[in-house]
């Protein structure tokens, strides 16, 4: 059974956050280390349950892992020696199929049960499977829910992307850098978690270029060192939740520990509402005066550098607290307003057709809401802090997937949360 939130809104969120390290990124990185040679050192890992989970698989399939200090580990592939990852833990989290780029990469092969994960819509990784048919993995069987990949031989090739994928162009980035010659992704997607796994590869051994660009160019190495350590980036979808919250909230948080440039999708957003926000070489603030009000805006979520659809469901959570009428374009996934009913329940006046919801200002009332997915409960925390009254959110589970000491957080900055077993 899971824990509840309970929450009494209307306190203005104030103080410092720290940002933990990137969950999309970690997921990446730690599947990249399991198609490694040697050990490596891995700094500001998020302990999060989706990391845990994949260090659980890891370990499973043979990997040594030793927590080393608060946030670092140290990470050993030398005993890893199957191909075939099929435990119940594989389907719990969607990052799990990065094992299939990594274990193509490695040993030619792979065998893996279909990954979980958040539900919006259908989730198919026909972009991953193309890139690798395409590398030499034409060998493809899916029986029982466990896909089934062979290559004879991995070589590079060019892939193009008919849609901007994060997963497919990891995925293919894991296959390829252990492939015979040079592979080129075109149309590959751009967010900061595509660059540090790149950069985690390069600091391994790999030879990757390109990655932050619509372009990247991998020439595969048939051995990959390691040997070293590697900080993983700030979660820029964490530090975006607070930033969001201090506005929602009439705060003043300043969020440390990120990397400004790519907070600017939401920190425009967030001026063009009217509230404060200040640039520090690795920090931000956002502030919102009491006798404010924020503007309603339009936004449209798009691959990086757009409006990054893993802050709709806190951005559009915002827009009910503003003047006017907004708008929330979701282009990314099909079905990413299953949360809006649960703000309706607290007096959110929002009208979903489609992709689209438009969200009139309204006073939110606290109730009991479900976060269904790790995204949505967070929006449901936002929106239970600036509520009237009490709020309980249910399934937090969900929530504490993907943000670290998610309530010590929020009561550092005088959140009014509680946990309930
Ligand atoms: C990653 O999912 C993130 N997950 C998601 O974050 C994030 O919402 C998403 O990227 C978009 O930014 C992880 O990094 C673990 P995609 P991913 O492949 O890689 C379609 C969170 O909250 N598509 O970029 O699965 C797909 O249906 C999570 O932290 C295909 O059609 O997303 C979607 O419409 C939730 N065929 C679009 O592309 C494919 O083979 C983008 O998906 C692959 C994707």
């Amino acid at each position: 059974m899971s824990d509840k939130y309970i929450i009494q809104g209307g306190t203005p969120l104030k103080g410092e956050v720290s940002v933990s390290g990137s969950k999309n990124s970690a997921l990446g990185i730690i599947a990249a280390a399991m198609a490694l040679d040697g050990p490596c050192v891995i700094e500001n890992l998020p302990k999060i349950q989706d990391i845990r989970v994949l260090l659980t698989i890891c370990e499973e399939l043979g990997a040594k892992i030793e927590w080393i200090n608060g946030n670092t580990i140290s990470f050993d592939p030398a005993e890893v020696k199957t191909h075939t990852a099929i435990s119940e833990n594989v389907s719990k989290i969607r990052g799990s199929y990065y094992l299939l780029g990594a274990f193509l990469g490695k040993f030619k092969k792979v065998s893996l049960l279909l990954p979980g994960g958040c539900d919006f819509g259908s989730r198919p990784i026909d972009l991953h499977i193309k890139g690798f048919q395409a590398l030499g993995g034409g060998d493809l069987r899916e029986e029982n829910g466990i896909i089934s990949i062979e290559a004879n031989h991995l070589k590079g090739a060019g892939v193009f992307l008919d849609m901007i994928s994060v997963g497919a162009t990891i995925n293919i980035m894991l296959a390829a850098v252990k492939a015979e010659g040079v592979t080129v992704i075109n149309n590959a997607a751009k967010e900061p978690h595509i660059v540090d796994v790149a950069n985690f590869l390069n600091t391994m051994g790999a030879d990757v270029r390109g990655a932050g660009t619509d372009v990247i160019k991998i020439t595969g190495k048939p051995y990959l060192e390691a040997n070293r350590s590697y900080t993983i980036i700030p979660d820029q979808i964490e530090a975006g939740t607070y930033m969001i919250m201090a506005a929602m909230t009439h705060g003043d948080i300043t969020c440390t520990n990120l990397i400004p440039k790519h907070m600017e999708p939401l920190s425009a957003k967030l001026i063009e509402m009217g509230a404060l926000v200040e640039e520090g070489d690795d920090s931000i603030r956002v502030a919102l005066l009491a006798e404010d009000k924020l503007k309603a805006v339009s936004f449209k979520t798009m691959p990086y550098p757009g409006f990054p659809t893993d802050l709709q469901p806190q951005a559009t959570t915002l827009l009910t607290s503003a003047l006017g009428t907004g708008r929330m374009i979701e282009s990314v996934w099909e079905n990413r307003f299953q949360y809006i009913k649960e703000l309706q329940s607290m007096g959110a006046n929002i009208v979903t057709s489609g992709k689209l919801a438009v969200v009139q200002g309204s006073e939110l009332h606290g109730t009991t809401v479900f976060a269904r997915d790790l995204r949505a409960g967070a929006a449901l925390v936002t929106a239970g802090l600036m509520a009237k009254g009490q709020t309980t959110v249910t399934n937090v589970y969900a929530i504490e997937r993907g943000y670290e000491n998610f309530v010590d957080k929020l009561k550092s900055v005088r959140a009014q949360i509680e946990v309930v077993p």
